[in-house]
């Protein structure tokens, strides 16, 4: 399976940042691993163009459902991948958040998604109330049976378990418990999609950072990690992508 590392800019970075990228491109991931980097929408296109003929793969952070249409300050799949992309995170907990997204909403995306050619990263994850609760593999398990389309595939795919308290805020769950998520999580995708989904990527993502990397990624299930505030400076994303 191809590891990947993934880095979510979210609202940060101008073209003064693409410095980072000139010098993340001079990282190489092992044979095998992938490194993707998901700017603001701004972004893209210049962040493209400077990773073509590396190993830096870009991707978009939303997509609108629909290929066009009257959705003022909406980006489209079609959009992502003629400005460059080639994968698209979706569900994260800031859009639940912030924009109400549900998990028929991001079904719905990573099917434009796919439509246009992009890989989906769709993103689940319980809050800390949930989790007090003894709710997380519930929330996760509904998350994932709502927001995954039918034909979901190891190409087509990714799934980013990102708990809402990890994201951050410096911690993390305990080893154990991202196991037990990912276990969990693997033996829904194969229920419903059969031995393939064995080999669709499932990623940890709250607090990932150069120190704590390499534990997480030799933590079963654990396919690689999506990244927010360590993925902003090349040294520190470039050392996690190192970890793979
Ligand atoms: O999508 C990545 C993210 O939500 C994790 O953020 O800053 O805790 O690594 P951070």
């Amino acid at each position: 399976m191809r590891r990947l590392a993934a880095g979510n800019w979210k609202m940060n970075g101008t073209a003064a940042d693409l410095a980072e990228v000139a010098a993340l491109t001079a990282a190489h991931p092992a044979p095998g691993c992938e490194m993707l980097l998901c700017p603001p929408a701004t972004l893209i296109d210049r962040m493209a163009r400077a990773a073509h003929g590396t190993a830096l793969r870009i991707g978009g952070q939303d997509c609108h459902a629909r290929a066009t249409g009257a959705h003022t300050g909406d980006v489209s799949a079609p959009m992502l991948a003629e400005a460059g992309a080639s994968y698209v995170i979706l569900g994260h907990s800031e859009r639940r958040a912030d924009h109400g997204e549900t998990d028929a909403q991001v079904c719905a995306k990573a099917e434009a998604a796919w439509a246009s050619g992009l890989v989906a990263v769709v993103c689940v994850g319980e809050t800390e109330a949930e989790r007090d609760a003894g709710q997380a593999l519930a929330v996760v398990g509904r998350q994932v049976e709502g927001s995954v389309p039918e034909g979901a595939t190891a190409e087509n795919i990714v799934i980013a378990y990102e708990p809402v308290w990890a994201i951050g805020t410096g911690r993390t769950p305990t080893l154990h418990e991202i196991a037990e998520v990912h276990r969990f999580l693997r033996a829904e995708l194969v229920s419903r999609f059969g031995a393939a989904a064995k080999g669709i990527r499932l990623l940890y993502g709250g607090s990932v950072k150069p120190s704590n990397a390499a534990e997480i990624f030799a933590t079963p299930e654990v396919n690689g990690a999506l990244v927010g505030g360590a993925s902003l400076k090349a040294a520190d994303f470039g050392a996690i992508v190192a970890a793979l």
